[in-house]
């Protein structure tokens, strides 16, 4: 793509919709809930500050995490297909981060010149903002509106208009407990105008061999990535976890189809957390579930999304990981 004079660049646009104190305010609500009660648990977003998402990039590199090579080479093959498909305008990215795979998407899009408009919604501003200059200058024209928010909290604020597709990839789904994913698909339908699509990448049911050496290198990334949550914890809320007297467990639990990631406290520990009032008192053997990954099965997929009010009208997967677009029902 030649770069040129920037005659055609229309400046990026980046809306707040998080309050200044959102991270504060909601880390503390979740520690009260989450770490203050039995059984132990910290919402997955808590793992991606900057180090836990340079972690998390790491992981998507490792040989044994294969659902990102996996997506990503889903998107290429079919990339055409869902331009047409989808027949959008429109690009919304809930969880954008860098924007890196939706490139793939995005180059299809501007080849069939079908692309006016590109959302990416992400929690992380520094990030955000990067990326939508950057992608403002890499297609020229392109209007990019990007949105600071929780995808969870800010669906019904999106910008208006335009016939939209919507990606939700790399399985983030997953992290979502049922409850919660029956209401985040019903809040992204209802957002939505019947026609608009839907681009879903999940990861799928598969043996638990290859699951847990997805989620358990021997080099240690992602035990590091999920001990950083209590770092963040350490950081923000002033509180004095010993992180060495933590183990990694991941294991797949069979009944629920996901794999459960836990942190393992090996001694006793008592635990202030003066930012959020709070101690803690951990057992020796006494576990913290740091995040979920949901893994799927085609017929959960069309029936979840049909529960939602999206129509699924192309599955598109490998052995290991599908990618699936639906189309909100009038
Ligand atoms: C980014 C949520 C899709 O569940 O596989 C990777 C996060 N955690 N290794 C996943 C993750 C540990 C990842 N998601």
């Amino acid at each position: 793509m030649s770069t040129g004079p920037d005659v055609n660049v229309v400046e990026p646009t980046v809306s707040v919709l998080l309050d200044p104190g959102w991270a504060a305010d909601s880390l503390i609500s979740d520690v009260r809930r989450g770490l203050g009660s039995q059984p132990r648990t910290l919402p997955p977003k808590w793992l991606y500050d900057d180090r836990g998402s340079d972690l998390f990039d790491q992981i998507t590199r490792l040989t044994e995490y294969y659902p990102t090579e996996a997506e990503r080479a889903l998107l290429a093959a079919h990339a055409d297909e869902i331009v047409q498909l989808s027949g959008a305008d429109t690009v919304v990215e809930l969880g954008s981060g860098t924007s890196d795979k939706t490139r793939t998407l995005l180059d299809a899009f501007s080849s069939h010149d079908q692309l006016e408009r590109f959302v990416p919604v992400d929690v992380s501003e520094g990030t955000l903002r990067t990326a939508a200059h950057e992608l403002s200058r890499r297609y020229p024209g392109l209007k990019v509106e990007a949105v600071v928010g929780d995808f969870t909290l800010h669906l019904s604020n999106l910008p208006a208009g335009g016939r939209k597709l919507v990606a939700f990839l790399g399985g983030t789904l997953g992290n979502l407990y049922v409850e919660e994913r029956a209401a985040f698909l019903g809040a992204l339908a209802d957002s939505l105008a019947p026609g608009d699509c839907l681009l879903l990448g999940t990861d799928l049911v598969k043996s638990s061999d290859r699951l847990i050496a997805a989620y358990n290198d021997p080099s240690g990334v992602t035990a590091a990535f999920a001990t950083n949550c209590l770092s963040v914890v350490n950081r923000e809320l002033g509180a004095d976890f010993d992180l060495d007297a933590f183990s990694f467990v991941p294991f797949w639990d069979p009944h629920m189809e996901r794999m459960d990631l836990r942190l393992r406290s090996e001694t006793p520990q008592t635990v202030a957390v003066p930012g959020a009032d709070l101690t803690i008192e951990l057992a020796a053997g006494e576990e913290i579930r740091v995040e979920i990954s949901t893994k799927f099965r085609p017929d959960q997929l069309r029936s979840e999304l049909a529960a939602a009010g999206f129509a699924l009208e192309q599955l598109w997967s490998d052995a290991d990981f599908a990618l699936t677009l639906s189309r909100r029902t009038p």
